[in-house]
């Protein structure tokens, strides 16, 4: 189950889902089974206008719990109660959050269930604003956003498209997705807060042609969930992916490349403002030596063409002289024998701190597996330790990589 694998922090977590009254609430639904599938346990609470849109029954289903839609119902009282709600949660997440909802929080109105719940809480507040274009452009609202952002409340979204309404412009809600990564960020600790952290992730494309190019089965997803898990601990993540289909991350700036040469210029330019630098791209080591202008004709290669190659940007091996101070984390992908000997040894030849060796032959690991097995190699005093990691999901092999990386920044 993919969400479980991506969002470990919501697992066993209490959310309160606040649902406001606009088009969108059809998508919290969505966000509720999100949550749920991540292992939260989730309270659902709705304002009077949300129940025009969506019954209470559909999220009673998905939540498995009493939706709590009243503030002065003996009977709701009594079974969920309105302040335990909010001493219960560890999140609240309101989505989606109307242009009114906003008004009343930035305020402090407590006029009913849920403007009362969110007074009455002092815990972490995510926010999805959803709202027509011109309310979301209103300065009343800009300005409550404004008061709410002051308070460290978190927003996501609004994203742009054409609404409802049939007015095109800023102002729809974040998808549930987009909203659940949020929701992950905002419970996973802060430990690298304020770090740069570089990542590099995917395959390269070497052309070969204007049709045809090398490449690799690099998915870019080892690359990309360690991206996610640095950005929710608080990082600034700057993401230079290779051609990859996979969604860029929640808070993660991605800039994608195309070629070794490319992803070359794109990490020495940005690495020197980094305080680590983490190399999981499966970059080529070698590109054809001349790029044909025109398709290559069957006709004039022959039956035993012969393709002359040279080497591509060795990139991981010039960052320690361009960046002296940052922790340096290189990839190896080995397959079969002598994986401890050549990840050691790359680790010591490129001036790594830390080396991930990967046996990409491993059954579910390496390129396009969700999971993945590897051996991390960290130096020290003396010869490098290694520790081999069981079969785990990549964000979770993100999770303990990065555990290594916060440790050696905390001296720097
Ligand atoms: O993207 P996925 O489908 O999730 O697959 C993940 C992965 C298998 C690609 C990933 O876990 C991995 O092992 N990445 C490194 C792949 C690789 O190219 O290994 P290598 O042994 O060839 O390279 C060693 C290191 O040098 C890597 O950090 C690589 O980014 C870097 N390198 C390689 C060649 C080159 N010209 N410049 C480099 O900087």
């Amino acid at each position: 189950m993919m969400e479980s694998v991506l969002w470990p922090e919501l697992a066993g977590r209490r959310v309160l889902l606040g649902v406001s009254g606009g088009v969108a609430a059809y998508k919290s639904a969505e966000l509720c089974r999100l949550l749920v599938r991540c292992g939260a346990s989730v309270d659902v609470m709705m304002t009077r206008s949300a129940r025009q849109f969506v019954g209470e029954v559909t999220f009673a289903a998905l939540s498995g719990r009493p939706v709590a839609t009243e503030l002065f119902d003996p009977a709701q009282e009594a079974q969920i109660g309105h302040i335990g709600l909010a001493d219960r949660a560890e999140l609240c997440v309101i989505a989606p959050a109307t242009a009114n909802l906003l008004a009343k929080l930035a305020h402090g109105l407590a006029d009913d269930l849920v403007s009362t719940v969110c007074l009455a809480y002092h815990g972490k507040l995510l926010c999805a604003p959803a709202m027509n274009v011109h309310m979301w452009q209103h300065p009343a609202t800009q300005e409550n956003l404004a008061t709410l952002r002051r308070r460290g409340v978190s927003t996501v979204g609004p994203g742009a498209g054409e609404m409802a309404c049939g007015h095109v412009g800023e102002g729809r809600m974040a998808e549930p997705e987009e909203i659940l990564q949020a929701a992950g960020a905002c419970l996973a600790p802060q430990d690298l807060a304020g770090r740069a952290i570089l990542v590099s992730a995917g395959p390269t494309h070497e052309p070969l042609d204007p049709v045809r190019f090398l490449g690799n089965r690099s998915s870019g997803k080892m690359g990309f969930a360690l991206a996610a898990e640095a950005a929710a601990r608080g990082a600034e993540v700057t993401l230079v992916a290779g051609p990859s289909a996979l969604e860029t991350p929640w808070g993660v700036r991605r800039v994608d490349v195309r070629t070794a040469a490319e992803m070359a210029l794109e990490v020495r330019s940005r690495a020197p403002t980094h305080s680590a630098l983490v190399m999981a791209a499966a970059v080529a080591d070698y590109r054809p030596r001349a790029v044909a202008a025109a398709k290559l004709k069957k006709a004039t290669l022959g039956e035993h063409p012969v393709l002359e190659l040279e080497r591509t940007e060795d990139i991981l091996g010039g960052l320690r002289a361009l960046c002296p101070d940052a922790v340096l984390v290189g990839f190896a992908a080995e397959t079969g024998e002598g994986l401890a000997e050549h990840a050691a040894r790359k680790l010591t030849a490129k001036g790594c701190d830390l080396l991930v060796g990967n046996d990409v032959s491993a059954l579910g690991a390496g390129f396009e597996a969700e999971t993945n097995r590897v051996v991390i190699f960290e130096a020290g005093e003396g010869a490098p330790s290694s520790e081999p990691l069981p079969l785990l999901s990549k964000r979770t092999v993100a999770r303990l990589i990065l555990d290594r990386v916060a440790r050696r920044l905390e001296g720097r």
